[in-house]
């Protein structure tokens, strides 16, 4: 089928290359020229893991294209997938401007049927705001659908997401476009779920607001864990084992960040909120979240006491290992609040290095991991990369001014740091 991405970031170049992948014609759409520019030149905006080598093959196949048009893109496409950001107001309530440029440019440019889909995560009853804009906004009346299909692809592993998901979410008004959608999808093995527009919107918030209700719940078991001297890890595995249950989103941290849960989890509220509901329960899933990285943060003041003029070694940046993506992550947040205490960092990140220099303009960024514990006062670990696994810790031990580590993602043993010479803290451990 012929398909326009309107939106070419994580979720829309994701989902325009596997679409196309799956052996559909595709032309992304991003009024980021630069970005586009930049995609056409064969470079890639964002690091996910296996999209490079993706986007080259669709693109020298000629199944995937770039442009800053959308007129010409909504031209040539049957169907037209939104995919721009949602980010939050000051309030917790969402930004849909985006959405509504995006409904009202697809509606300059409609001349015959088209069903448009909404990839990005929105409050309920947007789908109906989005049909009512694009028939406001048409210039000659024209036939049309309107579609909410949610994305439930993790940064990190978007690619393997998009390609092997759980299932498929398509939320319809009639009975009218399942068909179109069903053949865009029908490459892919995977359940799909046809709901009414309002349910499929839900879904997402629901979806998200769970698994952070998840993360939160465990972090709360780890402070107990660290009271009553038992340890999270263990605790996490004897509850995951459970099927009903689950081991999955069970690691006790320092919060969790990124550009989904936080905003999604103030949305939620905040629509729960309008339609006349206090879901209490997420504003606590959101205090247990702050809570965590306080704690993280009070640990390090505990144990170094005075924070100023020391030098702090930062393993990770990213919100989570596997991708570039530093927004709202928790990692940036700490070097911050340690470098409002007077603390002089050492960073590095496997991929996040470019995109934190933006948010961490005063940090030393150190090229390789095994440099950056040099002369510190502690190492703090902020992002579970897997690499950070293969540090050569004997080497940071020696290096260090005191071998102190902090591991905000309780990623290494504790006897065997302390068998290195390390004092160690970790969470709920
Ligand atoms: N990132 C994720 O992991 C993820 C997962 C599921 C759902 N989502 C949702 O998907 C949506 C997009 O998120 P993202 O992370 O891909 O955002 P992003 O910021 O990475 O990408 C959005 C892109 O849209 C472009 N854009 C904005 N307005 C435009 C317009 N009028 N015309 C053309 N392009 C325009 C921006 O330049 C940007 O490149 C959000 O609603 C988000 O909540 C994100």
């Amino acid at each position: 089928m012929k398909i326009a991405i309107i939106g070419t970031g994580y979720v829309g170049l994701v989902t325009g290359t596997c679409l196309a992948e799956a052996g559909h014609e595709v032309v992304c759409v991003d009024c980021d020229a630069e970005k586009i520019a930049m995609l056409e030149a064969g470079g890639m905006p964002i690091y996910e893991p296996g999209l490079e080598e993706l986007v080259r093959g669709n693109r020298d196949a000629g199944r995937l294209r770039f442009t800053t048009s959308t007129p010409e893109a909504v031209h040539a496409s049957q169907i037209v997938f939104i995919a721009v950001p949602t980010p939050p107001l000051p309030d917790g309530s969402v930004d849909l401007s985006f959405i509504e440029r995006v409904a009202r440019e697809v509606a300059a440019n409609l001349t015959g049927y088209r069903i448009v889909v909404d990839k990005s995560t929105v409050p309920v009853r947007t789908g109906q705001k989005v049909a009512e804009t694009i028939k406001r906004y048409c210039r000659t009346p024209v036939e049309f659908d309107v579609v909410s299909n949610p994305e439930f692809l993790r940064e990190g592993s978007a690619v393997e997401d998009f390609l092997r998901p759980d299932r498929i979410v398509v939320g319809v008004s009639s009975p009218r476009p399942v068909s179109a959608m069903r053949q865009v999808y029908a490459p892919f093995d995977a359940p799909i779920v046809v709901t009414d527009i309002q349910s499929a919107e839900l879904i997402k918030h629901a979806a998200n607001s769970f698994l952070a209700l998840k993360i939160s719940y465990i972090n709360a078991l780890s402070v107990i864990c660290e009271a009553s001297h038992a340890d999270v890890q263990d605790v996490a595995n004897g509850i995951g084992m459970d099927r009903r249950i689950g081991r999955q989103f069970l690691d006790a941290s320092l919060g969790f960040g990124g550009s989904c849960f936080p905003k999604d989890l103030s949305a939620f509220i905040k629509i729960a909120e309008q339609l006349g509901y206090d879901f209490a329960l997420l504003r606590e899933v959101q205090r247990i979240n702050a809570q965590q990285l306080d704690r993280f943060f009070r640990k390090i003041v505990d144990t170094l006491w005075v924070i100023k003029d020391k030098q702090i070694g930062i393993l990770g940046l990213a919100f989570k290992e596997n991708t570039d993506d530093v927004r709202m992550s928790p990692a940036i947040e700490l070097c911050r609040r340690l470098q409002a205490e007077g603390a002089r960092l050492r960073v590095h990140d496997p991929k996040a290095m470019d995109k934190a220099r933006a948010l961490l303009p005063d940090v030393t960024y150190v090229a390789h991991q095994d440099d950056v514990a040099e002369g510190c006062d502690a190492l703090v670990l902020a992002t579970e990369w897997s690499q950070f696994k293969q540090l050569d810790l004997a080497k940071a031990c020696r290096v260090m001014t005191c071998p102190i580590l902090f591991d905000g993602r309780n990623l290494f043993d504790k006897n065997e740091m302390e068998h290195l010479g390390f004092i160690y803290k970790s969470i709920g451990r």
